[in-house]
């Protein structure tokens, strides 16, 4: 595998964070890079019809995070790994710190059964980096009511949300050398600042 880059964009709903990611992705074309931007749950055909459902049908915990993994099983093998193979650098819109957040903190799936999943689905593939846009709760529900519809997810009550901003820094706190945390709740130039200083380390 030659130097391509795995790089996935998290943080809660409201976050802002695909808006942030496609600058992200802008500024890394504009330097010559040949990269691949993706999201989960989806990125595959098969992975998208999973999103429709996974974001739209009542379901267990349990089964929501295996649908999830399932999802990515197919979004590894057939888009992740042959794109860093082939040197396309890959940035996807989420990833498993996803389902440790949402289906972890936020439903209360033990965190063992989604290890053990992890493993399953890509135990030796890692992002190289993870980029957590945090803000705290009340300034990403204000910036989601402005959404006409909302989705199974974006419908969850505040607490749900402080699970999820909890567990994603949780796992933040396990990884430092794997994360970047942006203020997400500063105004667009700040943040753009602080992803231009991230894409020169790169
Ligand atoms: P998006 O709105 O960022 O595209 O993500 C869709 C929703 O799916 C979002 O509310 C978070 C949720 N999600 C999980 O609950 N677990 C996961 O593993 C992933 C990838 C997304």
């Amino acid at each position: 595998m030659r130097s391509a880059k795995f790089i996935t964009f998290e943080g809660v709903d409201g976050a802002g964070k695909s808006t942030h990611l496609e600058w992200f992705a802008d500024t890394l074309r504009k330097r010559g890079i040949d990269l691949l931007v993706t999201r989960e749950p989806g990125g595959t055909l098969l992975g998208e019809r999973l999103r429709e459902i996974l974001l739209n049908q009542p379901m267990h915990a349990e089964t929501e995070a295996m649908l999830m993994f399932a999802a990515r099983r197919e979004h590894v093998e057939q888009v992740i790994r042959p794109a860093l193979q082939c040197g396309t650098w890959v940035i996807s819109d989420r990833f498993s710190d996803a389902s440790f957040a949402y289906q972890g903190g936020g439903r209360g799936v033990p965190l063992a059964k989604l290890e053990q999943l992890e493993q399953w689905v890509h135990g030796d593939l890692q992002p190289h980096l993870t980029l957590l846009f945090d803000i705290p709760i009340e300034i990403a529900r204000q910036r989601l009511s402005n959404n006409v519809s909302l989705d199974r997810f974006e419908q969850e009550r505040g607490e749900f949300f402080e699970r999820v901003r909890q567990a994603y820094l949780a796992r933040v706190a396990r990884n430092p050398q794997r994360f970047a945390v942006i203020h997400a709740e500063k105004t667009l130039p700040e943040v753009q600042k602080a992803l231009a200083k991230i894409v020169a380390t790169l």
